[in-house]
């Protein structure tokens, strides 16, 4: 490891830290606008940008979990006590949740696959962003992303798809390291 060079160590050594583990303080409204920023800085062909974001933050994520635990009991009358309080507490304890919407727009020339790997993009840059700041991060989709009924209540308009919830605070633990990835098995250097 490069020790001389911060951006070497932190991309080398980057975790996430599941929801349950990221706790107030979250990012204010000044570093949450700068982690905004820093995510939406992607490679975007066109300039589209095919993309739009959900905050959900403080009693709002209250409110979303009780309408998320009011569409699984819709989609299943017989879901027990235990597992409506985990959709209840879907956006806790973390201070702050960024849902990101692939928004595709019709270009003759920039398929829809390359418009939502840009919103991967976001997602991911979304995560780099809340580190930089000094805050953890973890990508989750979760049933509703997927789930019409739920993805409408979060925000998605027609001909949108949820690739991400952002979760984001303060860390208070740290994942340890992983390992490293096995370039011999998934780089192949071609050759004619
Ligand atoms: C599209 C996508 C969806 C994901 N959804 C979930 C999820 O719903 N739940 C989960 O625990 N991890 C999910 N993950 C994985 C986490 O973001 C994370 O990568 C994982 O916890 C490993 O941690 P690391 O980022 O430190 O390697 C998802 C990742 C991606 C790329």
């Amino acid at each position: 490891m490069d020790e001389k060079n911060e951006l070497v160590n932190y991309f080398s050594t980057r975790r996430s830290v599941p929801g349950e583990f990221l706790l107030e303080p979250g990012p204010s409204r000044e570093d949450l606008d700068k982690i905004i920023s820093i995510g939406l800085r992607v490679p975007d062909h066109g300039k589209l940008n095919p993309w739009r974001l959900i905050v959900i933050e403080g009693d709002n994520r209250i409110l979303a979990g009780e309408k998320l635990a009011q569409i699984t009991l819709s989609n299943n009358p017989d879901f027990d006590d235990f597992s409506l309080k985990v959709e209840r507490e879907r956006f806790l304890p973390a201070p702050v949740t960024i849902g990101v919407l692939s928004s595709p727009k019709e270009h003759k020339k920039i398929p829809e696959f390359e418009q939502l790997m840009s919103a991967g993009a976001v997602a991911l840059n979304l995560v780099h962003g809340a580190n930089a700041l000094g805050y953890g991060a973890h990508w989750v989709t979760r049933w509703f992303a997927y789930d019409q009924a739920a993805a409408k209540m979060l925000g998605a308009q027609e001909g949108e798809k949820f690739v991400a919830f952002i979760h984001i605070g303060t860390a208070a633990k740290r994942l340890e390291d992983k390992p490293k990835p096995d370039l011999e098995k998934i780089v192949t250097y071609w050759k004619p």
